[in-house]
């Protein structure tokens, strides 16, 4: 259980996440900024092979943060995370939780197969990737040259998760092997 809940978005989140973004203009694929009428936008019409989330503490509680699968490839059963805390929330836990519930959603809800995500080497996001695909049995590889931020390039951790390796197991958890029906006669 995630302590996050997967919410509905709503347009007041889209404006506030504007805001956030302007703040980690190094993690993001695309540098320039949504005006308030592009946050709208796209509030109102999310791109098709997408699913979007508000992550709040409860469902009363204001949201934390926006998360999102992205590029939902249903044939190979692969989508991209996507995720944004509001700054003042940083370091609590939440962005773990966050994930854990998006890769519920993803694994025992939209029957995908992975998630894969990028997170550029100038991000500082870049130590909370690696810490979870530590710990989650996540894979990784480094791609050279795939940002280009304040004059110089970076390379990117770029990562997966796969639905057979998750949920992560805890402590004394052993995996259920499936029992293998006997063949009829
Ligand atoms: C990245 C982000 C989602 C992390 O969320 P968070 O709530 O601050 O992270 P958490 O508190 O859940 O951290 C989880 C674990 O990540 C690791 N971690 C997080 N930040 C770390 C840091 N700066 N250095 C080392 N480890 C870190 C820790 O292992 C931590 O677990 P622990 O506290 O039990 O040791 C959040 O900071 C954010 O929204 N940043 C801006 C948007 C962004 O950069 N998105 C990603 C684009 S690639």
């Amino acid at each position: 259980m995630s302590i996050i809940t997967l919410r509905p978005l709503t347009q007041e989140l889209l404006l506030q996440v504007g805001r956030w973004r302007e703040e980690i203009r190094e993690s993001l694929r695309t540098v320039p900024l949504r005006t308030q009428q592009e946050q709208f936008e796209f509030y109102l019409h999310p791109p098709e092979d997408s699913r979007w989330w508000a992550l709040s503490l409860s469902t009363l509680a204001p949201p934390v943060g926006m998360g999102g699968l992205t590029g939902i490839q249903w044939e190979n059963g692969l989508a991209e995370i996507s995720l944004i805390l509001d700054p003042v929330v940083w370091g609590k836990g939440y962005g773990k939780a966050a994930v854990h519930a998006i890769l519920g959603e993803a694994f025992h809800r939209m029957r995908l197969h992975q998630v894969v995500g990028e997170c550029y080497g100038c991000s500082p996001a870049l130590p909370f990737w690696q810490a979870l695909v530590r710990e989650w049995n996540g894979g990784f590889v480094m791609l050279p040259q795939r940002k280009y931020w304040a004059g110089q390039w970076f390379p990117s951790f770029s990562f997966w998760f796969w639905q057979e390796d998750y949920p992560p197991l805890q402590p004394g958890e052993e995996v259920s092997t499936p029992v293998e029906e006997e063949p009829h006669e």
